[in-house]
């Protein structure tokens, strides 16, 4: 079976369930955000297990089902859980929903994660909306024979991170009073955290956020034409910049704290986001 007809088969069972209607957004919800899709009115749930080709996310407190209903006003699908390059899953595998969003019609992708804080002017608990991306690790979720139907070959780029996204979340940050930094999301595959000297590096080449996630998302999202908005919490300060070690409690504990604005956020960006 091809990719393009696994993805029609994964669209086509996602519609069935959800009818014709357009879903305006997809937002896929990081560590600590997964709340957020309990609050959808008229919520349809399906589980990734049930749908054909859909891989299964196996990190604890990431629950690996489809949220689809009204927020704000507009129709969205979460996903509350996503696949990582370090659970095991190839770069493709992380990156299907996001071709699935594209076959069912979906035009706008909002990605948000937990990320590392690289910018020593910064501090753990701020929000960041992602300027653009830098991506050294070799791997990508485009590797290999090309479906002309999902986009072309060679593409570019530097539009990834959409400006008219960007301006709507700068907008809706300063609507609710909400201090929202903008910078360059580098991505690690993890599970590791990095090194100090990996950090130091980051800053050189102009990073202000870590993390192990949402840029082979945003790969295949600029590939197929998704119009793609990001929105980190720094959890934390990135390794070697406090005197104390990193744990994923500590990117839990913040990501509980902020979670209140970071939702507030996200619903007045999806209220906003044209
Ligand atoms: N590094 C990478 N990923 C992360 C971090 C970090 O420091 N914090 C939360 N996700």
């Amino acid at each position: 079976m091809t990719l393009i007809e696994k993805l029609k088969e994964s669209s086509a069972f996602i519609r069935n369930r959800t009818g014709e209607e357009k879903t305006d957004i997809a937002i896929v919800l990081g560590s600590g955000l997964g709340d957020l899709a309990d609050e959808l009115e008229d919520a349809l749930i399906i589980d990734y297990k049930d749908i054909p080709h859909f891989p299964v996310s196996t990190v604890p407190g990431h629950k690996g089902r489809l949220v689809i209903g009204e927020l704000e006003g507009r129709r969205v699908l979460c996903m509350q859980g996503r696949f990582h390059f370090y659970e095991g899953w190839s770069m493709q595998e992380c990156v299907y929903p996001v071709q699935v969003f594209r076959m069912m019609g979906i035009e706008k992708l909002f990605l948000t994660n937990a990320a590392g804080c690289v910018n020593t002017l910064w501090s753990a608990g701020d929000l960041m909306v992602i300027s653009d991306h830098i991506k050294l690790a070799l791997e990508s979720p485009l590797r290999g024979s090309n479906p002309d139907e999902l986009g072309p070959r060679f593409f570019d780029m530097s539009s990834t991170w959409s400006e008219n996204a960007r301006n709507t979340a700068k907008a809706a940050a300063d609507r609710l009073g909400i201090g929202l930094r903008e910078g360059v999301y580098m991505y690690f595959t993890g599970p590791q955290f990095e090194t100090p000297a990996e950090i130091r590096a980051a800053r050189i080449l102009g990073a202000d956020a870590v993390g192990m996630s949402t840029v082979p998302e945003a790969i295949a999202a600029s590939h197929a034409g998704l119009e793609t908005l990001g929105i980190s919490c720094l959890t934390n300060m990135a390794a070697g910049i406090l005197k104390q070690k990193l744990n994923h409690q500590e990117v839990l504990e913040t990501g509980e704290r902020v979670k209140a604005s970071f939702s507030a956020l996200v619903r007045e960006i999806v209220r906003t986001w044209k």
